[in-house]
């Protein structure tokens, strides 16, 4: 199937690469949420700065790419680069409003430290093709399956984009069992460990399309 996108495609129309998917509600399998995932845009701000706020000191523990408080989403909703980065959003409906209930960090390239990291692997990262991955769910959301419907139609935007491997951001931490499983599940395997901070050991993982 031909069907590619062109970041110029995605300037025009960010809703191009958007997609509405039901996430199955606990407890009863005939009921069900709609949730749509729609790239930032710049109308964001408040509702990706409550995103932020919202996040558990445990999930921040876990994630890191940037600081999560509102002058962020307002500094990221104002310098909004899809040629450069896709910020992918979970919302729903909720009482008229819509939510922000997981964000995900799609940089179009590689980022010079992890670049370094798998240069002494022996695994050269490529710019042009490969993609960098940052993934996160609202923790009332966390283990329900919508990282993973997340994932899928991200893993499809990043192919209709031409990119040809996915890394992660800063790699996972050793003892985020939940992440490396949901990585490994979407076909990411893993290449190295290294230790950040001192003491703490973390994997890179790689998944090629
Ligand atoms: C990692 C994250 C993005 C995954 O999204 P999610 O919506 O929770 O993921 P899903 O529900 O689709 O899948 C989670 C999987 O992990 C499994 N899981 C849950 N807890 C687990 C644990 N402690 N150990 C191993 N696997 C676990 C679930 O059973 C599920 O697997 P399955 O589909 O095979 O049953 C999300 O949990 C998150 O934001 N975590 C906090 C921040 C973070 O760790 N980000 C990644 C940084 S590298």
């Amino acid at each position: 199937m031909n069907d590619l996108v062109t970041i110029k495609e995605i300037q025009e129309d960010p809703l191009r690469i958007a997609t509405l998917c039901y996430l199955p509600v606990p407890g009863d399998g005939r009921d069900k949420t709609l949730v749509t995932f729609r790239p930032l845009l710049a109308r964001d701000a408040r509702r990706l700065g409550q995103y932020f706020l919202g996040l558990s000191d445990e999930t921040r523990r876990r994630y890191g790419p940037h600081p999560f408080d509102q002058a962020t989403a307002d500094m990221l909703c104002a310098e909004l680069n899809y040629a450069q980065t896709l910020r992918m959003l979970a919302t729903l409906d909720l009482e008229e409003a819509e939510q922000v209930i997981a964000y995900f960090i799609l940089v179009l390239g590689v980022l010079e430290r992890d670049a370094a990291r798998y240069a002494r692997l022996a695994i050269p990262l490529a710019p042009d093709t490969d993609c960098t991955l940052a993934p996160s769910v609202a923790d009332a959301f966390q283990s329900r399956g919508l990282g993973s419907l997340m994932m899928e139609h991200l893993i499809r935007v990043a192919v209709r984009l031409g990119r040809k491997r996915m890394v992660l951001m800063g790699g996972t931490q050793a003892t985020n069992a939940r992440a490396i499983h949901f990585y490994q599940k979407h076909g990411f395997r893993k290449v190295g460990e290294f230790e950040k901070p001192p003491g703490f050991n973390n994997y890179d993982m790689i998944l090629e399309f």
